[in-house]
């Protein structure tokens, strides 16, 4: 029976998000509507996500909950990351999945829903390099922040990651199309537009870089703030960086993972970058915009990381004084080259670093918060909050402000900052002296 109405669960990362929205709006364009639970749908995606442990068996038991009571199920596509990493095993193991649809493959996805209707369980996990953005419909529904991916893949193969192997090998999309669908998002609505890349800065059309294609996103009247991630450390161009000192509409915002404090543990990772090249780019970046906000990905237990190493990385989070960062246990990944390296960590070693990151990390970001505490600034409204007449919003440096106003979705608001918590900042509107 043909699906009439479909649910798509994302996992992961933003990209996910991204292609969930894809994949929403070409279900939608069939004549699906969305439904607002997996367990009302007639077809249900899981957009997984494989970075870290037990990723296949979680996507598998949440395959398992969508039998329902009476013993009927919805039509099943496994997508995303874990769909490509198991490809047509993924029908074997369960006998629940209808599709398997990879992340380079699902503008495929009406198509196979019409096979799996009659029937047939369709499996596509060819990387061909990003044919889907050549067919995907231009946007017709926008969030105030919207995300627009760029660039996809990976050839830096970091010896812990799985995402080269899942997202395949680095490719940016052309110009044109990129600067086509910004102009969709902001006329349905966006006010920020959100670059993705798994190496967002590596993007290049061949003879521009990132730093040109976000002084001409810059030029799209109604556009009010653009910002890009993930960025990786060997990408970060003096270009770039230096159009963050000059289009006011690149946020002070800058995510740079790094990983470990350790110049050995760096080289193990296969990091192109030591702890010395890393602050140079960071203070490059500070002196082309004082106030930008850093914030960066970490992995405690790496195999072989001692006390001395671990020790470092605090350090290094104590020299950056990050304003937020991400941190992460060490998850072996089967087929990754650290997977069967010496010296694995013990699981409570990983426990107690990981701790002792996460309070570090998080004292800076409460100082950061603070220091904003008595200033005026922006904020794009993004949702409602809690109460009736609440909203949230961003400030330019990515805080989350609770604020007491009318304006509405999509609104930049001046607002004073009057209270900051580790995770976000209240705001009161700022009063307009009459002229
Ligand atoms: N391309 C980005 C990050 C992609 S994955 C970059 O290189 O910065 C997002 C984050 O997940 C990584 O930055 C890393 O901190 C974490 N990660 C990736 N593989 C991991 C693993 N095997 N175990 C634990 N964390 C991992
Ligand atoms: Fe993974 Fe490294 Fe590529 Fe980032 S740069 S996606 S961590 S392999
Ligand atoms: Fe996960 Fe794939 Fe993103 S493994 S982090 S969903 S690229």
């Amino acid at each position: 029976m043909t699906p009439k109405t479909f649910k798509i669960k994302s996992f992961g990362c933003q990209m996910n998000v991204y292609d969930g929205e894809r994949m929403a709006e070409m279900l939608a364009q069939q004549g699906m509507t969305a439904a607002d639970d997996a367990l009302d749908a007639d077809l249900v995606v899981l957009n997984t996500c494989h970075i870290r442990e037990k990723a296949a068996e979680k996507a598998y038991s949440d395959v398992g909950r969508l039998k329902r009571e009476d013993g009927s199920k919805p039509m099943i596509a496994l997508a995303g990351c874990v769909a490509q990493a198991e490809g047509v095993e993924a029908k074997r193991r369960s006998q629940l999945i209808d599709i398997v649809v990879g992340p380079q493959a699902y503008h495929r996805l009406p198509d196979m829903v019409a096979q799996a209707a009659r029937g047939a369980r369709p499996v596509d996990t060819d990387m061909p390099a990003a044919a889907k953005f050549d067919v995907l419909p231009l946007r017709r529904r926008a969030a105030p922040s919207a995300f627009l991916t760029v660039q996809e893949g990976c050839d830096k193969f970091c010896t812990y990651c799985v995402v080269p192997y899942t997202r395949g090998a680095e490719i940016s999309r052309p110009w044109n199309d990129i600067i086509a669908e910004a102009h969709s998002l902001v006329d349905a609505g966006a006010r920020e537009i959100v670059l993705l890349g798994q190496n967002v800065n590596a993007w290049t059309d061949g003879s521009h870089g990132l730093a040109e294609l976000a002084r001409e996103l810059a030029t799209i009247d109604g556009l009010e703030r653009i910002r890009y991630t993930t960025s990786h450390p060997a990408d970060m161009t003096d270009a770039l960086i230096a159009a963050h000192g000059e289009v006011p509409k690149l946020m002070p915002y800058l995510h740079l993972p790094v990983q470990s404090g350790s110049n050995r543990i760096l080289k193990a990772m296969n990091r192109s970058h030591t702890v010395e090249t890393y602050l140079a780019t960071l203070e490059k970046m500070r002196a082309a915009r004082s106030d930008i906000a850093l914030s960066g990905d970490f992995i405690v237990g790496f195999p072989g990381e001692t006390d001395e190493d671990f020790e470092a990385t605090l350090k290094l989070v104590d020299d950056v004084r990050y304003a937020s960062a991400y941190s992460f246990k060490y998850s072996p990944r089967p087929g990754t080259p650290a997977a069967t390296m010496e010296d694995q960590i013990a699981r409570e070693v990983m426990d107690e670093r990981l701790q002792r990151l996460q309070e570090r990390i998080n004292t800076h970001q409460l100082a950061f918060n603070r220091s904003k505490v008595g200033t005026d600034t922006q904020v794009l409204i993004e949702r409602k909050g809690r109460y009736e007449g609440q909203m949230i919003g961003k400030t330019p440096w990515l805080q989350s402000v609770h604020v007491e106003t009318s304006a509405a979705l999509g609104e930049l608001i001046d607002v004073t900052l009057v209270q900051a918590g580790p995770n976000s900042l209240t705001g009161a509107m700022l009063q307009k002296v009459a002229a």
